[in-house]
Parts: C-alpha cells; sequence; structure tokens
C-alpha cells in the first residue's frame, strides 16, 4: 500500500531491505508487524530508542509538555536552554550548543562552521563512515571492491565541486592522515570521523589513532569533527570522547539523544560556536522545528534515565553476553566468524579478523551475513538484514531476550555453515 504514493515505499533509502515490512506497535524491546507477528527489536529504530521503545517516563515527559506548549517557533523556551546546559555538563567538547533535528543537519552545520572559521574549503573523511545525506560527506560508506580508492558518491545530482573537495582517507592509517594534510594543509578545513565506524558495524580505532588526529589537527588548525551521532550516549553520557579522552573541536549529536524523538545537536569550542547567531559571528543556522519542545523535554527525560550510569551497565552486561554467546555457538560449528561489537552494540561479521579499517571488511561474506538475519527475522529476532549493519541492545532488554536470541540463532548458524561446507565441496 505503502508504495502507491510513496516512491519506493520508504521514506528513507536505508529503509528498503529488500523483504516487505510494516510495523504497528512497538513497546519496550518488543516491535509487532502489520500481521501481529512479534519479534525481538535489535534494531531499536537504529539506535535512537536507548531506553526501549514507548518508554513510559519519556511519554509521560512529552505528554506533559504536550498540555502547555507546542510549537511557538520565535524566542527561546526554558527546555532547550537546560538541555543545553545539561549537554555541556556532560560532554567534553561541548562549551556552547544548538539543536537541530537530523543528524545530517549537524554535520552539514558542523562542515559549514569548519569552513567558515578556517576560510578553507577541503575536508577529509574515512572510507566506510556515514555523516549523513548532504553532498560533502555522501560518499565512499559500503563502497563495492571494484571502486575502491575512488570516490565513491551516493546519489546522481550531487555537487561536483563538494565531491571533489573531499578527500577520502583509510580509518586507521594516521601515515595517510599525516601525508594528505601534508600536501594540502592550507586547504583543508576540517577531519570529520565516526570515532568508532558504526556505521559499518564496529571498527574500533587503533591506541593512538584519534590523538593522533587530535595533535595533526592542533598542528595545522584543521577542525577536528566527532561524528557522535551513533556513539554519543549509546556509549557513555559524555559520548565515546569521554571514554577515549580525546577531546574534538566539534561534535554532532543525534540518536539515542531523545530516545527516538527527532532531536540532534552540534557542539563545541566557544569560539568556533559563537559563530553561529551572534553579533559577531556570520554562520546562518536555521530551522523551523529546531529544538522543538517536545524533542528537548524528551531528551531531558532521557538524560535523567542514562545519568545515574545503571542503564550503561546493564546494557554493556547484555552486549558481553550476546557477543560471547554468539561467537561460541559459531566456534562450535566450526564458521568462520568475528563478532565485534562496543558496549550494547554488536554485529557477527562472516570473515576471520582483524578487523581495522573497511578494506578488510571487504573479506566479509555479505550473503551469508544477510541470510542469517533473515532467518533471524523469520524466528521472531529483528536485526537489520543489510550487510555490515550494527544490531542495538535497549535497557528494555533482559537477558531472557538475550538467551532466547541466543538459541534462536543456532538453528541459522549451523544451517549457513552446512551450505559453506556444501559449496567448499
Ligand atoms: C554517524 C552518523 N552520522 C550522521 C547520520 C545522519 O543522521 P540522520 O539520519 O539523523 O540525518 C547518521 C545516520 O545514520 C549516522 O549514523
Amino acid at each position: 500500500m505503502a508504495k502507491r504514493h510513496i516512491p519506493g515505499g520508504v521514506n528513507t533509502s536505508l529503509r528498503s531491505v529488500g523483504i516487505p515490512l510494516a510495523f504497528t506497535r512497538a513497546k519496550g524491546s518488543r516491535i509487532w508487524d502489520a500481521d501481529n507477528n512479534e519479534y525481538i527489536d535489535f534494531h531499536c529504530g537504529f539506535g535512537t530508542t536507548i531506553l526501549g521503545h514507548c518508554h513510559p517516563r519519556i511519554n509521560k515527559r512529552v505528554f506533559e509538555t504536550l498540555q502547555t506548549l507546542d510549537l511557538v517557533g520565535v524566542g527561546t523556551t526554558e527546555q532547550e536552554a537546560e538541555l543545553a546546559d545539561k549537554l555541556c555538563l556532560c560532554v567534553p567538547s561541548a562549551k556552547k550548543v544548538l539543536f537541530c533535528n537530523s543528524g545530517s543537519e549537524a554535520t552539514y552545520n558542523a562542515v559549514r562552521l569548519a569552513r567558515a572559521a578556517t576560510g578553507r574549503r577541503e575536508i577529509v573523511k574515512f572510507q566506510g563512515c556515514y555523516h549523513g545525506w548532504h553532498d560533502s560527506v555522501l560518499m565512499n560508506v559500503i563502497t563495492e571492491a571494484s571502486k575502491m580508492g575512488m570516490k565513491d558518491p551516493l546519489s546522481a545530482g550531487m555537487s561536483q565541486e563538494a565531491i571533489d573537495n573531499t578527500h577520502v582517507l583509510t580509518f586507521n592509517r594516521l601515515d595517510e592522515v599525516e601525508r594528505k594534510v601534508r600536501e594540502r594543509h592550507d586547504r583543508i578545513a576540517a577531519i570529520i570521523l565516526e570515532p568508532i565506524p558504526h556505521t559499518i558495524g564496529c571498527v574500533l580505532p587503533k591506541q593512538g589513532f584519534l590523538q593522533g588526529l587530535r595533535e595533526i589537527a592542533d598542528r595545522h588548525d584543521i577542525v577536528l569533527i566527532f561524528d557522535e551521532i551513533i556513539s554519543g550516549f549509546r556509549h557513555s553520557i559524555g559520548g565515546y570522547q569521554k571514554i577515549c579522552g580525546v577531546t574534538p573541536d566539534l561534535t554532532t549529536l543525534g540518536k539515542a539523544i531523545a530516545n527516538g524523538y527527532p532531536l540532534a545537536a552540534i557542539c563545541g569550542r566557544e569560539d568556533l560556536m559563537d559563530q553561529f547567531n551572534t553579533a559577531g559571528g556570520n554562520v546562518f543556522f536555521a530551522g523551523t522545528y529546531n529544538a522543538h519542545p517536545l524533542s528537548t523535554s524528551a531528551s531531558l527525560a532521557t538524560l535523567e534515565e542514562l545519568e545515574n550510569g545503571s542503564v550503561y551497565e546493564h546494557i554493556f552486561a547484555l552486549g558481553d553476553r550476546l557477543r560471547k554467546g554468539l561467537q561460541g555457538i559459531c566456534d562450535n560449528l566450526g564458521l568462520n566468524t568475528h563478532t565485534a561489537g562496543f558496549g550494547s552494540v554488536f554485529v557477527t561479521y562472516f570473515m576471520d579478523p582483524p578487523i581495522e579499517c573497511y578494506d578488510d571488511l571487504l573479506r566479509n561474506d555479505a550473503n551469508s551475513f544477510v541470510a542469517f538475519r533473515r532467518k533471524m527475522i523469520e524466528r521472531g529476532i529483528f536485526m537489520l538484514p543489510s550487510n555490515l549493519k550494527r544490531a542495538y541492545i535497549s535497557a528494555s532488554h533482559e537477558r531472557e531476550d538475550i538467551d532466547k536470541t541466543l538459541e534462536k540463532a543456532k538453528q541459522p548458524l549451523a544451517e549457513i555453515a552446512e551450505s559453506r561446507e556444501a559449496l567448499m565441496h
């Protein structure tokens, strides 16, 4: 039905996964499709619902706000000021913060600000990282082997100038960054990266890589942007920067920030952020729905839940249990997989380690990866059935959900092991 008037039947390209899906209900760790089939949900709205779906305390706060305030759209509200104060207390790089509605808007504004502040045009991104749909960053995400080393724009119609101004380098290869910056230092405005590239599952930064980027950026007055739209709030209330101890100049936040309500943020150094909106600055920042009271209320309520750390304890423990369990099943079957992850994020790659950058992931067996997830969906366990995509655990998941998932995974993994075996003979 959705296809009648919606191109492709979905409102985000990545929501189309090759099988018809329509959902009517979501609660806690569960989602229900239009045929009333129940699933344990490990997609979690692309990682947004860190507390679980339709969380009672978040929804209560949103309903309370709704009784007195919707969108006024001029001046400010108490909620946004309070939320800005809170973020600046939690996130190490945040001295000032602005709110928008989506991660793409946040990274767009971060890149624009970096260009304005440095007077330079070019940026560096890394193969495998996704930073949203705008022209300067929409390239080289999940690139086919035959296109590696070339520019790989994800859409027709992008500005060639924007594509040309973006250098795509290899994550974890500080020598490549050094070389590029040596060649182009007076032209590079920003280095933008996911500190953990979760777009392609979970590739951890090598010891010294993030610190090395910090030093290179400092040496050449380049703006270092951590895109923590996935990792922020998901791994710690202070973002991954709080865990790794490297502070970027600008940070973009989104997804788990408001447990599924539409909100994103850009924050960072005061001298940079003050170029937006202030008398002394000349960088434009706008959006009719920016800092919508419903989203900022949802975010304040979400941060209250995250503050004492018990959510992280719970989801990290479940993450460890699930990763160990999945790897154990595969090892018993002699299936060469590697279950990676961090905290509440997990992914089973159908390949052997090591995995240090996107190039390594070209060894992943995409057919087995997707087949496993499709088989799991048939058994009531939902992980996005797209190659390399990560899966998430929320605070609403319980140990029993993890154990049930492991039980359900045995047969699909055994079938994959058998079919691979058959292929080899
Ligand atoms: C790391 C990262 N940055 C930016 C974005 C873009 O965010 P949005 O889809 O809210 O525009 C995403 C979305 O998946 C993301 O994962």
